[in-house]
């Protein structure tokens, strides 16, 4: 029987991939957005260990149902939810229903210039995201074969169709992408309305809905990422 390895030019039919992200990582992203943004508030979801958390300086609440914290990233409880969140970072359960769902609950106590960061939304290839991480089948193929961002990009696509009037700026930035969310509305509705329908019309999106939902977000580098995020802080004061 012919075997097929990873360097041949066979490809499965379920493969994409796009070029690695490069460049300062997503928490030198993170570090510039609390510098320039001042936030008063910081809601995360999903910290592990801590390395994303700790780099709030502000009163921070965050949610994991695992904490592996390696860290002391604790702040005043006191000052605890004094306002509303001003910057969220979601990276919890990599799979797509669940990151909308925590972007509904986390823009309901935002204000509208408040930004929602959405991590693993631009991931590199088809075995990066994949559905399951214990899934290998594609894993052969791939240039970063530990990575697994999850099928999460399928809520960025989400949000870009049914929510319109949401501003979403995406970044290349490694390894997996940062999309910035911000244009919120906490009183809006239509996607937990239908919620049930957008994760039904997305489970089963393969490279073509990628592709295009790459081209549509049109990811910027990192060199632009001070400039949008310099343009978001002006509009929040
Ligand atoms: C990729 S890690 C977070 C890494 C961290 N944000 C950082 O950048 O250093 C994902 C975390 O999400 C947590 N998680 C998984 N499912 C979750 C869920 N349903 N709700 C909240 N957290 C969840 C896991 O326990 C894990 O700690």
């Amino acid at each position: 029987m012919e075997t097929r390895t990873a360097n041949e030019t066979f490809r499965p039919p379920d493969w994409w991939e796009i070029p690695s992200h490069e460049g300062p990582d997503y928490y030198e992203a993170l570090r510039r957005l609390h510098a320039m943004l001042r936030p008063a508030t910081y809601f995360e979801i999903g910290s592990e260990t801590g390395g994303s958390l700790i780099l709030a300086g502000c009163a921070s609440l965050a949610v994991d149902q695992a904490f592996r914290l390696n860290c002391n990233v604790a702040h005043d409880p006191r000052k605890l939810l004094g306002g509303p969140v001003e910057l969220a970072f979601l990276d919890g359960m990599h799979n797509y229903e669940y990151l909308l769902r925590d972007f509904i609950n986390t823009e309901r106590v935002c204000r509208p210039e408040s930004v929602i960061v959405l991590h693993d939304c631009l991931p590199t290839d088809a075995h990066v995201a994949r559905r399951e991480g214990g899934d290998q089948h594609l894993r052969a193929f791939s240039a970063h074969p530990e990575w697994w961002a999850g099928d999460v990009w399928k809520t960025a696509a989400i949000l870009r169709r049914a929510r319109p009037d949401l501003a979403m700026h995406a970044f290349g930035v490694p390894p997996t992408g940062l999309v910035l969310v911000t244009g919120l509305n906490p009183a809006s509705y239509v996607l937990a309305r239908d919620y049930d329908a957008h994760v039904a019309a997305f489970a089963s999106s393969g490279p073509e809905v990628f592709r295009e939902h790459v081209a549509a977000l049109r990811p910027l580098g990192f060199a632009e990422f001070d400039a949008v995020v310099e343009g978001l802080a002006r509009r929040a004061q």
